[in-house]
């Protein structure tokens, strides 16, 4: 209990001279879901990339489970195995969608008849199994991201964060999705990272959240307490939809 899975010191992200992100401090904790909002531009998803340490930043420092991210070989790929990126289209290969879901346990040393079980038990997990054997290209928008959850599970790791997952989904998928999430989270014990647009989506499903403006982390805090009670007034029009985005 109480873990750290991230922890953000001062981070600051330029392209060229133009600034995108500054956060002062951000701390993730184990178990929990978490959903960063935010007007378009704001920084999310280059928040998420960071991370993910799919990008560099140019100033401060953020620990991993009490570890500095590295971008030295042997480390950094010992903490993206712990960490997963699903994002708003997910990237499916040209193949079945088992072999879509036993591809990330490629590097895993496992055999293949392992491999494909572990595989076939995620897809299991994620109501999928019917369509192991289906093309990943005729999978609906709905179904591709329960694909890329039980692609993000099969792999273990300590936290799956996902770049607006359930955007341009019908309500009864993205009813689905945010019940898988909520079970990823309770049953599996997975920190979850959510950026999202939906603020009815941030509310139903998350602990806390965080607020992020022109690349400022304005307030992170309960996600109740953000919806009722936002100690800035940016934070509290945002949540009353008065920021257009
Ligand atoms: N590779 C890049 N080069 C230059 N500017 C970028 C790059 N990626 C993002 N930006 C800019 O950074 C800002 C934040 O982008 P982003 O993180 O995608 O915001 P959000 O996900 O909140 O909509 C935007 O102004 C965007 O144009
Ligand atoms: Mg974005």
């Amino acid at each position: 209990m109480g873990t750290e899975i991230f922890t953000i010191n001062n981070v600051v992200k330029r392209y060229g001279d133009k600034e995108i992100l500054n956060i002062k401090s951000l701390n993730i904790k184990e178990g929990k879901i978490y959903t960063v909002l935010g007007p378009n531009g704001s920084g999310k998803s280059t928040l998420l990339r960071i991370l993910n340490l799919l990008d560099r930043p140019s100033a401060g420092e953020i620990s991993f489970l009490g570890q500095l991210l590295s971008f030295e070989k042997g480390l950094m790929l010992e903490q993206q195995r712990q960490m997963v990126l699903v994002t708003q289209r997910t990237v499916m290969f040209s193949t079945t969608v088992l072999a879509n879901v036993m591809y990330g346990l490629k590097w895993r040393k496992l055999g293949r008849a392992q491999a494909r079980e572990k595989a076939m038990e995620a897809l299991r997990w994620v109501g999928m199994e019917e369509i192991a054997q289906r093309h990943a290209c005729t999978l609906s928008g709905g179904e591709a991201q329960r694909v890329a959850l039980a692609r993000a599970i099969v792999l273990r790791p300590r936290v799956i964060m996902l770049d607006e997952p359930t955007v341009s989904m019908d309500p009864h998928s993205v009813a689905l999705i945010e019940e898988l999430i909520r079970r990823v989270n309770r049953d599996l014990g997975l920190t979850i990272i959510i950026v999202t647009h939906n603020l009815f989506q941030a509310r139903r499903l998350s602990d806390e959240s965080i607020f992020l403006y022109e690349g400022h982390l304005i307030e992170q805090g309960i996600t109740e307490k953000m919806f009722t009670g936002a100690a800035d007034s940016r934070t509290r029009q945002f949540v009353a939809g008065e920021i257009v985005y």
